[in-house]
């Protein structure tokens, strides 16, 4: 490995004409990296905007594989191809095509974190930050909501729809938020405002201030007056915070039991700086996609982008 690992980078970023997108579950040093850091619409909307001939997503597959369907002539690395996310590993194509036909004549809006397969089976996709919208753009139609059950629940809520047909996944990192554990935070930090992810559970949700994705997130944190905000996402999310808001304290929500490091995604963790290097070096490990299923998923997502 070169000593300096951040300039050896940069250096083969400026020789393979790359981009570096990241999740803002990253840890901070890839952050750094990064050309543009996001949520997953934003990286979506970086990827399909990308001006360059190498795409490296420090996020997990399913993000790295949206910008491979974006861009089917540039190869796309990912620091770790094991990066995986409980929610798209939980709704396998094969199960949810059965899910599908039992349900003839509904239309199908799948929750970005699904894998390609999937995304070719939906009419629409959506991220966090605009499942409601793109929930309303299917007004009086049977719909199926995949594969976050939890967003669905908080998405049916706020577009008054209690008819959504939900694949039942969950977020292995969200879940294990403890209700419990919030409530007596919120004692000791009566002052404090509590900023959720809605993939969390309704019992953590009901006990939030404001329900956002992770762009939404650091945005209040960064603005609200209140110097201490508890906050029940993913760490990765306080550098960008602190970043813009220095002086601002930020509480980790609770996870179910003490020792659970349940505020990192042992997933996007997976990816290191050192990794990123080989995998620009070596261009490797590369995401691809079926183009029969490629050209399918595309329609889903570039709609998603155009009415985003
Ligand atoms: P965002 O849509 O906020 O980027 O969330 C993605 C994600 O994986 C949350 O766990
Ligand atoms: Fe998937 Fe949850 Fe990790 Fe997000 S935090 S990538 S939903 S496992």
């Amino acid at each position: 490995m070169p000593e300096d690992l951040e300039e050896a980078i940069l250096e083969l970023k400026r020789e393979r004409n790359a981009i570096i997108l990241a999740h803002y579950y990253q840890e901070d040093e890839l952050q750094d990296l990064a050309d543009v850091v996001g949520d997953s619409l934003k990286l979506a909307q970086a990827a399909q905007e990308a001006d360059c001939e190498v795409i490296a997503f420090c996020g997990v597959h399913f993000m790295a594989e949206t910008a491979k369907i974006l861009n089917p002539d540039k190869p796309v690395v990912i620091p770790d191809l094991e990066a995986g996310c409980s929610l798209a590993d939980g709704c396998p194509a094969d199960e949810f095509r059965v899910f599908v036909d039992r349900h003839p004549g509904a239309r199908v809006l799948s929750y970005i974190n699904c894998s390609a397969e999937v995304k070719a089976m939906s009419d629409l996709i959506c991220t966090s930050s605009n499942a409601v919208k793109m929930v309303e753009h299917f007004k009086g139609e049977p719909l199926i909501f995949a594969p976050d059950r939890h967003l669905a629940r908080f998405v049916a809520k706020e577009a008054g729809r209690d008819d959504l047909i939900v694949w039942q996944g969950a977020c292995i990192v969200h879940e294990l938020f403890s209700a419990k554990g919030l409530a007596k935070l919120k004692v000791q930090h009566p002052e404090a405002e509590v900023l959720a992810h809605p993939e969390c559970d309704q019992a953590v949700l009901d006990q939030a201030d404001f329900i956002a994705s992770t762009t939404g997130i650091i945005k209040r944190a960064v603005e609200t007056p209140d110097t201490l905000s508890i906050i029940a996402t993913e760490e990765g999310v306080f550098h960008s915070i602190l970043q813009q808001a220095p002086g601002k304290q930020l509480v980790q929500a609770p996870g179910l039991d003490e020792s659970c490091s349940c505020n990192h995604c042992p997933f996007m963790r997976l990816n290191t700086v050192e990794k990123l290097y080989l995998a620009l070096r070596d261009l490797e490990p590369q995401v691809f996609v079926p183009e029969a299923v490629r050209a399918k998923a595309l329609r889903p997502i570039e709609k998603m982008l155009e009415l985003s």
